[in-house]
C-alpha cells in the first residue's frame, strides 16, 4: 500500500480525497495550515503536518516516506493578498522541490479543463507554469483537468431560489460540472494508472440553460432568465481589468472567460446536479 500526502486537504476537493483515502482504509497523510479543519475531518494526530505551503521552511521534510503526492492546492475564494503565482504556482513548486528531495515516486496535480490554452489567464498561467516544472520534474506525474466543480453551480440555485437566473450568451453553452466525491475518486485511481492528463467531468454534459431548469424545479419557483449579450460580458471583463486590483481580477477575469467557453469533457462518476440542489434545498430546513 503506498503512502500518500494530501496537499489542499482542507478544501472542497482536498476533503473529499481525504474522506476517499479514509473509505478506502489507505495509508496517508494530510497537510494544512489550519490543523483544527482536518482533525473536523476525523484524522488522527499522527495522519497530520501542520505547514504552511507558501513558506518552503515549514515544508522540510513533510514528505519523507512518502510515496504520492496529491494536491488540490489553490486559491479560489481565499482572500489572502497573495497572487496565484504565489500560491498555484509558488506553494505547489515548494511542494514538488520537497517530494523530489525525499524520493517521492508520483505527483498528481489538479489544474483545470483547457488551461494550457488558457495561459493569458492569470490563474492559467500560474497553474501550467507548475505544469511544466513537473513535467520536466524527472518525477512520474498525472495532471487532473476538471471542468467546473459542483461547488460552483450552487450559484444557479442561488438564483434560482431568488426567483431569476442570469446567463450569458443564450445560455446554450455546455458544461458537465463534477462533484467533489466524483473528482476525488478519479484523483486517487490516477495513483494506479499510467495516463499523463486526465480531462474530466461529471456524468451530466448539460446547456448553462438546462442547468437553470433544473435549479427552478428543485426551488419550486416558475422560470426566469435574463440572456447577458455577450456584448456586455467583455465590458464588464474591460471594466474589471481597469478598476480591480490584481488579487481582485483575477477570479472575475477566470470566471468572465469560462463563462462563455464550452467546458464539457469525459464524463465521469455518479452525482447529478439534481440531487445536488435537492440536498441544497434539504439543508435549508434543517
Ligand atoms: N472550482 C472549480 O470549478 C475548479 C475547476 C477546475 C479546477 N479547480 C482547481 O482545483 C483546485 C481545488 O479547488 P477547490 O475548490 O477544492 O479549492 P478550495 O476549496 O479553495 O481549496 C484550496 C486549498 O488550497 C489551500 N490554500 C489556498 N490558498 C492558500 C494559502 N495562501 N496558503 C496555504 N494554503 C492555501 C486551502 O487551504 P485553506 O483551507 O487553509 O484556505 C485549501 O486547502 C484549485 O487549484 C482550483 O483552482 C477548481
Amino acid at each position: 500500500m503506498q503512502k500518500i500526502l494530501v496537499a489542499g486537504s482542507t478544501g472542497y476537493l482536498g476533503s473529499y480525497v481525504v474522506d476517499h483515502l479514509k473509505r478506502r482504509q489507505m495509508d496517508f497523510k494530510a497537510i494544512a495550515r489550519n490543523t483544527e479543519k482536518l482533525e473536523k475531518l476525523g484524522l488522527v494526530p499522527d495522519q497530520i503536518i501542520k505547514a504552511q505551503v507558501t513558506d518552503s521552511t515549514t515544508l522540510v521534510g513533510c514528505c519523507d516516506g512518502i510515496e504520492v503526492v496529491i494536491s488540490t492546492i489553490g486559491i479560489t475564494r481565499q482572500k489572502d493578498g497573495l497572487t496565484y503565482m504565489d500560491v498555484d504556482y509558488q506553494a505547489n513548486r515548494n511542494l514538488l522541490d520537497e517530494a523530489i528531495k525525499s524520493g517521492v515516486q508520483k505527483f498528481i496535480y489538479v489544474s483545470v479543463l483547457h488551461g494550457e490554452s488558457l495561459t493569458h489567464l492569470q490563474i492559467c498561467q500560474a497553474k501550467e507554469r507548475f505544469v511544466q516544472d513537473l513535467k520536466t520534474s524527472g518525477l512520474d506525474y498525472c495532471i487532473i483537468r476538471p471542468s467546473g466543480f459542483f461547488s460552483d453551480i450552487r450559484e444557479f440555485y442561488e438564483m434560482a431560489k431568488s426567483g431569476r437566473v442570469y446567463l450569458f450568451g443564450d445560455g446554450q453553452i455546455k458544461v458537465n460540472p463534477i462533484h467533489g466525491a466524483d473528482l476525488a475518486w478519479r484523483c486517487v485511481e490516477a495513483i494506479f494508472q499510467s495516463e499523463k492528463v486526465i480531462e474530466v467531468g461529471g456524468k451530466e454534459i448539460l446547456s448553462h440553460k438546462a442547468i437553470a431548469k433544473i435549479a427552478f424545479e428543485v426551488a419550486n419557483k416558475k422560470p426566469k432568465i435574463t440572456y447577458i449579450p455577450d456584448w456586455i460580458r467583455k465590458i464588464l471583463l474591460r471594466l474589471a481589468a481597469l478598476f480591480m486590483s490584481k488579487t481582485q481580477y483575477g477570479p472575475t477575469e477566470f470566471f468572465l472567460n469560462v463563462m462563455a467557453m464550452d467546458m464539457a469533457t469525459n464524463q465521469f462518476g455518479s452525482h447529478t446536479i439534481r440531487a445536488f440542489f435537492t440536498q441544497l434545498k434539504a439543508q435549508e430546513s434543517r
